[in-house]
C-alpha cells in the first residue's frame, strides 16, 4: 500500500506521529498529544511474551479509548510464533488500527532476550517475525528500526527488500545506532537512503525539535511523514506547530510559563484519575521536571513538588506555582 492509501485508510490528514515512548506514552499523554495534533499515535512498546502469558499488568498497556484513533500497538520480541499469537490476540481483543514491531529497543533488558534493536543483528530472523506477525493478522503491520546495531553494522543497505518482503506497510527510521542509545545526533541521511531504496512508506524520527526541523527533515529526506518523541515532553505544542507547518498554516507560538504549568495541572489530573493516587503520583514526577524545564523559577518548584507527600500538598504547591507565574511579566 502506498502512504497515500494508508494515510486515507486510517484516516489520517497531515503525517504527524507521536513516538512511542515506554513509562511515557500512556492513555492520559497520548490524549493530550492528540488534542495538540498528532495524527496517529502509539501504545508504549508491550512484550510478546507478556501477552501470552496474560500478564495483567502487560495488558493493561493495550488498552485505548475510542477518540484516540488512529492508533498503534508496539509489540517486541524474539520469537516469531510467540509475537504472530499476541499480533492475532490484540487484533482480535483490542482492535487497534495497525500493529507496530519494535526493531529499535536498545535497553539491556530487551537485548539481552534477543529483541529489540538486536533483531536488527540477524535480518533473517527480522524476516520470519515479519512474516508471521504479517500472515497471522488482517491490520497493516509496520515496523520501527534503528539504523543497526553499531557502526560496523548499518543495516539501512541492505533491509529495504527484507521489509517489504515479509508484509511490512510502512517503516519508521531512528538512525541511531542502538550502541547510541540517545548520544551523538540521529543521521538523517541515513532516512534518504532509506527513502530511495524503498517502495515502503518511510517516517523519519529523530532530533525534531522545531517546526523547521520537521520541515528541514522532510525537505533533506523526501520521507513521507515525521515522528516526534522527546520534544514533545513537557510541550505538546510542539505538535501544533509541527501540524501548522506540515499544513501550510500559521504557526502558533511558544506556550507562556503559565500555558505550561495550567496544562501541567490538566495532565496531572489526568494522569491521577488514571492510575489512581499512589501510583499517579510517582509516574508524574518526571512530566513535572519536563513541564517546568526552563520555567521562572522552575527549580525552586521543582523541590517543593518533590517533598510533597500527598496529592492534596502537591496540588497547593501547583497552584502557588501557578500564582506565582502570573505576576511575573513573562507569565
Ligand atoms: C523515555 C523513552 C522511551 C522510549 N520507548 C520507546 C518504545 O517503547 N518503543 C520505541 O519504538 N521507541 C521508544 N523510544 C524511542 C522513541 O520512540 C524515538 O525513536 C526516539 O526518542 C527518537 O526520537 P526523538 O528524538 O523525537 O525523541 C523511547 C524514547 C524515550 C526517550
Amino acid at each position: 500500500m502506498d502512504m497515500q492509501s494508508l494515510l486515507e485508510k486510517l484516516k489520517i490528514r497531515v503525517p504527524l506521529f507521536l513516538a512511542p515512548m515506554a513509562g511515557v506514552t500512556d492513555m492520559p499523554f497520548r490524549q493530550i498529544c492528540r488534542d495538540f495534533g498528532a495524527e496517529l499515535s502509539y501504545s508504549e512498546f508491550v512484550s510478546s511474551e507478556g501477552i501470552i502469558r496474560n500478564n495483567r499488568r502487560t495488558l493493561r498497556y493495550l488498552t485505548f479509548q475510542e477518540n484516540e484513533r488512529p492508533i498503534g500497538i508496539q509489540i517486541f520480541g524474539h520469537d516469531p510464533r510467540v509475537l504472530a499469537d499476541a499480533a492475532a490476540f490484540i487484533e482480535k481483543t483490542f482492535h487497534p488500527d495497525l500493529i507496530d514491531l519494535n526493531f529499535g529497543c536498545p535497553v539491556p533488558k530487551v537485548v539481552k532476550k534477543g529483541a529489540g534493536s538486536a533483531v536488527l543483528k540477524d535480518l533473517e530472523r527480522l524476516r520470519d517475525i515479519a512474516s508471521a506477525v504479517s500472515s497471522a493478522v488482517s491490520l497493516p503491520v509496520t515496523a520501527k528500526i534503528r539504523s543497526g546495531w553499531d557502526d560496523k553494522h548499518v543495516v539501512i543497505p541492505h533491509i529495504a527488500p527484507v521489509l517489504e518482503e515479509s508484509g511490512i506497510q510502512l517503516v519508521t527510521l531512528h538512525p541511531r545506532t542502538a550502541l547510541m542509545r540517545y548520544k551523538g545526533r540521529a543521521d538523517w541521511s541515513l532516512i534518504r537512503q532509506l527513502k530511495e531504496n524503498t517502495r515502503l512508506p518511510v517516517i523519519g524520527n529523530g532530533d525534531i525539535r522545531t517546526a523547521s526541523d520537521a520541515l528541514r527533515m522532510i525537505h533533506e529526506t523526501g520521507c513521507d511523514g515525521v515522528m516526534v518523541g522527546r520534544g514533545a515532553l513537557g510541550n505538546p505544542w510542539l505538535l501544533s506547530q509541527i501540524k501548522a507547518a506540515l499544513s501550510g498554516t500559521d504557526i502558533p507560538e511558544d506556550s507562556s510559563s503559565s500555558d505550561k504549568i495550567n496544562l501541567m495541572s490538566q495532565h496531572f489530573r489526568k494522569v491521577l484519575k488514571f492510575y489512581g493516587p499512589e501510583q499517579g503520583y510517582k509516574i508524574f514526577k518526571s512530566h513535572i521536571s519536563w513541564y517546568t524545564s526552563g520555567l521562572p523559577h522552575g527549580s525552586a518548584f521543582r523541590q517543593k513538588a518533590n517533598k510533597c507527600r500527598s496529592v492534596h500538598e502537591m496540588e497547593t504547591v501547583i497552584a502557588t506555582y501557578q500564582t506565582l507565574l502570573k505576576e511575573l511579566p513573562e507569565g
